[in-house]
């Protein structure tokens, strides 16, 4: 694992235009910010998609072909957004085994206790590693399924991938089975300006913090303070990336001896959001193969749990 965030760090300082890949926010640092993030006001995200759970799993459902399923979730985190959602459709007298995957054993082993907990009848196994990996080797069972993508990680793709993935689930997908992704939506662009920047600074904090990971992980001599959160969202796009900013011309030392040479106001990319219109969304589905595609909304359309079927 530090051999190559060695390398990719190495990598992304060296490239031009430089960047962190953003799979690195979450060390113990990060996971707490992000933890912080996600309970502030402006990062409306989770919010909006729990309250959709709660107003749209009677028809979620009613839309799935069986009363017996495997439900696999990718990159499932702690699954404290999913418990909510098992709750509902176990008590509607669905019959599921619940399968979350996520690269993190950690997080996995936080999950299945929560969900233990409260779901004791349950059978859950969980499955650390690259979940497409484990996705496409559980597609060989031909058990019913739904599969679920939530918490807006498709938008951490960029369009052209976030396709790719979702044929790919398809082609490991049988005919009535069904995927579940919870997408952020484009709206006022302020709302999503706001959620990348929030007036308590934790966002800053949690995206400084992948140079204070390279400074604990690689004994580099980052100063913070010398370098700035700079986020931008694109409304035409959709797109809301995260930048770091150099402040002054400065030389960045790792215990290696490695040197990293920065610009006044030389950027580093650090991580994409991109949003959607329903519209675009509809387009995806149908471009991946899937010929009906239903979204459950909260009234102001700010967030959607878009399902995907076949028949
Ligand atoms: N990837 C998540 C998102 O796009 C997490 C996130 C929230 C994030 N705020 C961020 C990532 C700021 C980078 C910078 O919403």
């Amino acid at each position: 694992m530090n051999k190559t965030f060695e390398q990719d760090i190495k990598k992304g300082l060296s490239s031009s235009p430089k960047y962190i890949p953003s799979q690195y926010f979450y060390d113990e640092t990060g996971d707490q910010l992000f933890q912080q993030i996600m309970k502030l006001e402006e990062y409306y995200l989770p919010r909006i998609e729990l309250e959709i759970i709660g107003s749209c799993s009677h028809e979620i459902f009613q839309a799935l072909a069986f009363d017996a399923i495997d439900i696999i979730e990718l990159g499932a985190g702690d699954g404290s957004k999913t418990l909510k959602l098992l709750k509902n459709l176990k008590s509607k007298g669905l019959n599921f085994r619940y399968i979350p995957l996520d690269i993190s054993s950690n997080v996995l082993e936080i999950n299945q206790s929560a969900i233990q907990n409260h779901l004791p009848d349950v059978d859950i196994l969980p499955i650390a590693g690259d979940y497409m990996k484990t996705f496409s080797e559980l597609s060989r069972q031909k058990n019913p399924k739904l599969v679920m993508f939530l918490g807006s990680n498709l938008g951490n793709f960029t369009p052209d991938k976030a396709l790719g993935f979702i044929k790919h689930l398809y082609q490991h997908m049988n005919g009535s089975d069904a995927l579940l992704m919870g997408i952020d939506l484009k709206k006022n662009p302020q709302m999503i300006a706001a959620a990348y920047n929030d007036s308590q600074q934790i966002t800053r904090m949690f995206n400084l913090n992948l140079l204070g990971r390279i400074n604990r992980e690689l004994g580099a001599d980052f100063k913070l303070n010398r370098f700035d959160h700079y986020p931008f969202y694109d409304p035409i796009k959709g797109s809301a990336f995260s930048y770091l900013v150099s402040l002054e011309t400065q030389k960045v030392k790792l215990a290696d001896g490695t040197c990293f040479y920065f610009e006044k106001n030389e950027l580093i990319h650090t991580e994409v959001s991109y949003k959607y219109s329903l519209k675009e969304i509809e387009k995806m589905g149908m471009k991946a193969g899937f010929l009906k595609v239903r979204h459950f909304t909260d009234p102001q359309e700010y967030f959607t749990l878009s399902l995907f079927q076949n028949e």
